[in-house]
């Protein structure tokens, strides 16, 4: 008898365990991108969307032409819609305010996803990679391969500085981390800005432009520049503005060295320059694994779970859990923060081997093997 009724227990948690995994694999989630001009977007979006669907998901997938009306009319319908769950990239992190009380309201958690949404408490969660240590790798690239040396004041740099989208959360991260790891070098005069242009707000690029960056570039080479300053760094960002400010070099620097080019992502079109040598490095983000961390912390959110530093363990990538970084104005949002790091033409083949890029059929340039990209 004893037996048979701890069958009978065992079989009724296996069965409401069933339903409940049934109840949650049945959920949907909402998938808010920004754009898909960039290229990453494109990418994030795919994997968010497959990731989800594999795991027994419903996701809805949209995308706002980087236009931030737009982008709250999305987020409504989504919540209109009765989903379960948002994961927001957001195009301007201050706008977002009154739809995401909505979201609260309709008591839908929110996970901001690469972008820190501010001044809003509705926010459970932020996934991203370390935006800091993304600026703090450009800068010690730039010490690395000159060979600068703080003791050494004998040979001088000339330097540029090309930043993000003010709207982005994340700019400001970026351009902090490469402008504190090269300032002391810039205070001991062996990195100088010959246009002076050391403040984000100076440099900083509406929407990550390309055209903007490529513009910006060419101005400060005309103004400059065209005495014959040699220009040794261009440090950029990311990919988007990369791309901009190669092309100006290519176009309109007078000069027959090639300049120093940063940036961040691992765009296709930016891998090409690196093969041709017209970028230097990338910061590699990789962003099936944002993906991925972000199925793993939805799972639990929606199984109502209250996920903390034991989820690190079940992100499927290296991750550290930061109580501190992020605040958004209404507190701290805890973060899962995956590790960036650097490629260049000699470790091309190390994006190959996550499975997200191939050689092309000449083995000189990358393609990806997303569907979208
Ligand atoms: C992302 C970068 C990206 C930029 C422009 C930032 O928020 O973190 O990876 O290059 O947006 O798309």
């Amino acid at each position: 008898m004893k037996k048979a009724i701890s069958i009978l227990l065992a079989l009724c948690m296996v069965l409401s365990l069933c339903s409940f995994a049934l109840a949650d694999e049945g959920k949907t989630v909402g998938i808010a991108m920004p754009t898909k001009s960039l290229e990453r977007w494109n990418r994030d979006g795919e994997y968010l969307q497959k990731q989800f669907e594999e795991a027994g998901y419903e996701a809805k997938l949209v995308y706002s032409d980087n236009d931030i009306e737009q982008q709250n009319n999305d987020i409504a319908n989504l919540i209109a819609d009765g989903v379960d769950l948002l994961i927001i990239s957001a195009i301007d992190g201050e706008s977002l305010t009154q739809t995401l009380a909505d979201a609260k309201d309709a008591g839908i958690p929110v996970i901001a996803y690469d972008r820190l949404i501010m001044n809003t408490d509705a926010i459970s969660y932020y996934v991203s990679f370390d935006n800091y240590t993304v600026g703090v790798l450009q800068g010690q690239f730039v010490i690395d391969t000159l060979g600068l040396d703080l003791e050494d004041t004998s040979t001088t740099y000339n330097i540029e500085f090309t930043a993000g989208d003010p709207a982005d959360n994340n700019a400001g991260f970026f351009f902090g981390g490469a402008m504190d790891t090269l300032k002391p070098y810039i205070d001991a005069g062996i990195l100088n800005v010959p246009s002076g242009k050391t403040e984000f707000e100076q440099v900083a690029t509406p929407a990550w432009s390309t055209d903007t960056a490529l513009e910006n570039m060419q101005n400060t080479l005309a103004s400059y520049y065209s005495d014959g300053t040699v220009l040794d760094v261009a440090l950029c960002s990311n990919d988007s503005t990369a791309l901009g400010v190669a092309q100006a070099i290519g176009s309109d620097y007078a000069g027959d060295n090639q300049p120093l080019v940063t940036g961040q992502d691992g765009d296709i079109a930016n891998l090409q320059n690196i093969v041709d040598g017209k970028q230097t490095m990338t910061v590699y983000k990789n962003v099936s694994d944002e993906a991925g961390a972000t199925l793993a912390l939805g799972k639990a959110i929606l199984a109502g779970e209250t996920p903390a530093e034991d989820l690190l363990d079940s992100l499927g990538a290296e991750a550290s859990y930061d109580t501190e970084s992020y605040d958004n104005g209404t507190g701290i949002i805890p973060s899962y923060l995956l590790v960036p790091y650097v490629i260049t033409a000699d470790n091309l083949q190390m994006l190959v081997d996550t499975g997200l890029y191939q050689w092309d059929a000449d083995n000189h340039y990358l393609e990806s093997t997303a569907e979208t990209t």
